[in-house]
């Protein structure tokens, strides 16, 4: 077996009041795919920044390619040929696809004066290697998220990468995109090059990779090869135990309704809508990234403007409410992507849940620091947040922990609707099912409860009933025996092998 290109050895990273890394050895070989796993906060981004040069270790070495080697800042790990592909994207879109490549590296000539002819040839050439349909001069701001990723992948080739780092690469793609970024990093493989590739997606893991490395509180569990085990394996050794069921349905009566949309249209997203929920309900949306379920229910919170439809709300005719009516109402909408659902990321977890509901928490104009500490505590064990308490900033929390803070800020404010955008995406599968159970237990409180996802097992696990969507349209509506995954498969695909509908 091919010796190692990369080996950590001993990392130890710490931050206040956390110990991210402990003495953490890992290893990447030419031509494989390593995976990185662990929980929420169990230190895999952390560990990719150091190799990145985003972070300096407290000890530990790093040897590439049989040396010992410092990584001062991102651009010398790139010069190095150690690239890292963001959890969260980080271009900067108002400039140009080969500006980006090149980024803080821009060729030069002997009077530091730009030269842009080369700068673009060689943008081009590392497109053309990677297959990609834009070109070097498009500005990145007007590319999709699947085609911003391929720009950064596209470094790979520019700076003749030795090691790529992936870090839950697929979390925004559609499935069509997610199989063209694996053809990309099978490629990249047979180039030779070790590439790491962090998940909480088991099916992906076990599908793509070689070895796997399990980390957990900020040390490594084990080193496995993933032919040799399997998925409950891998789960007891990031979580310390099994998953028992993995998925709670909620054990509720169904009562008054709570939402009624009818004819609900938007053009050029979706068209004619109609669906109603109850109280105690929980309605999945099942379709592919892109179908139009998250453009529905943003329309129905107010965030975009429908052209027609009505809504019932508890019974009685209502026009269609801005965000802020739709929060007065008693809607909750928790959104998909953590960048823009509004945390602030400079303050701490408490004050990021409690803030929209600061009245609740006043007496008189003090403060009721005591009610808001309970309630935090009571989210941050409901959700196994991981954090070093109530005043740790959400900028420094893990993805997967920032992400539980949206939805306990949504929670606090005991909505009668509330609606789960893709809920448990980048969360790690020990705190998914505590995310299940916790819809569960929504439900049986008497709230009606709306849950999109694009994994089909969690849609058919957690809801009472569920509606197929593709194109914008609905496409088939489930209930009791009939919600099968082969049920929802053909309504989506019978309506995609249609011409489209207008
Ligand atoms: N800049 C920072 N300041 C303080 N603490 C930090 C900082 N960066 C990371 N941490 C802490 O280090 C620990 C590991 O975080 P890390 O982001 O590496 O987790 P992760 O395994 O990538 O999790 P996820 O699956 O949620 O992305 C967490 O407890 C996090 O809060
Ligand atoms: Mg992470």
């Amino acid at each position: 077996m091919a010796d190692p290109i990369l080996t950590l050895s001993g990392i130890t990273k710490t931050f206040p009041g956390v110990i991210a890394l402990d003495k953490v050895s890992f290893d990447v070989r030419p031509g494989e795919v390593h995976a990185l796993v662990g929980e929420n906060g169990a230190g895999k981004s952390t560990l990719m920044k150091v190799l990145a040069g985003l972070y300096h270790p407290d000890a530990g070495a790093i040897i590439y390619q049989g040396q010992p080697v410092q990584i001062d800042n991102p651009l010398a790990a790139r010069e190095k040929g150690i690239l890292l592909i963001h959890q969260e994207l980080s271009l900067s879109p108002e400039l140009s696809v080969a500006e980006n490549i090149y980024l803080g590296a821009w060729p030069t000539n002997a009077l530091g004066v730009l030269n842009k002819r080369k700068l673009r040839r060689d943008a081009q050439a590392a497109l053309d290697a990677m297959g990609c349909s834009f070109g070097p001069d498009d500005r990145v701001g007007t590319l999709s998220v699947a085609m911003q990723q391929m720009v950064e992948i596209a470094r790979s080739q520019a700076f003749s990468a030795n090691v790529v780092i992936f870090d839950e690469p697929t979390a925004s793609l559609t499935d069509t995109e997610k199989d063209q970024l694996f053809t990309t990093i099978r490629g990249l493989q047979r180039q030779g090059v070790g590439i790491v590739y962090i998940s909480h997606k088991m099916d992906e893991i076990f599908e793509l990779t070689d070895r796997i490395t399990v980390l957990r509180d900020g040390q490594v569990q084990g080193t496995v090869t993933t032919k040799e085990t399997d998925a409950t394996a891998v789960t007891r050794m990031m979580i310390g135990r099994t998953l028992e069921a993995y998925f709670h349905k909620a054990d509720s009566t169904f009562r008054d309704e709570v939402l009624r949309v009818e004819g609900l249209s938007l053009k050029g997203q979706f068209g004619d809508v109609s669906f109603s929920v109850r109280q105690g309900e929980v309605l999945g949306f099942y379709g592919l990234v892109g179908a139009g379920r998250s453009e529905v229910v943003e329309t129905l919170f107010g965030i975009r403007k429908a052209d027609r439809g009505t809504l019932r709300w508890q019974g009685a005719e209502i026009p269609l409410p801005t965000p802020r009516q739709a929060i007065d109402l008693g809607m909750a909408l928790v959104p998909e992507s953590r960048k823009e659902q509004g945390l602030v990321l400079m303050m701490g977890g408490m004050e990021n849940t409690t803030l929209p509901h600061l009245a609740s928490y006043a007496r008189r104009t003090v403060m009721d620091r005591g009610k808001e500490r309970a309630t935090f505590d009571e989210y941050k064990d409901a959700l196994s947040i991981k954090t070093t308490g109530p005043e740790q900033p959400v900028s420094t929390l893990s993805g997967g922990n920032q992400q539980k803070f949206v939805l306990a800020k949504w929670l606090c404010a005991g909505p009668k609707l509330i609606i789960l955008d893709e809920p448990t995406r980048g969360i790690d599968v020990g705190s998914k099912s505590a995310i299940h159970t916790l819809i569960a237990n929504l439900a049986e409180r008497g709230l009606a409860v709306i849950v999109i996802s694009s994994e089909m097992p969690e849609v058919l696990g957690v809801s009472h009933r569920v509606l197929a969507m593709a194109e914008g349209r609905l496409v088939g509506e489930f209930e009791g025996e009939e919600m099968t995954e082969e049920n929802l498969i053909d309504a989506v695909s019978h309506h995609l092998a249609r011409p489209a509908a207008e």
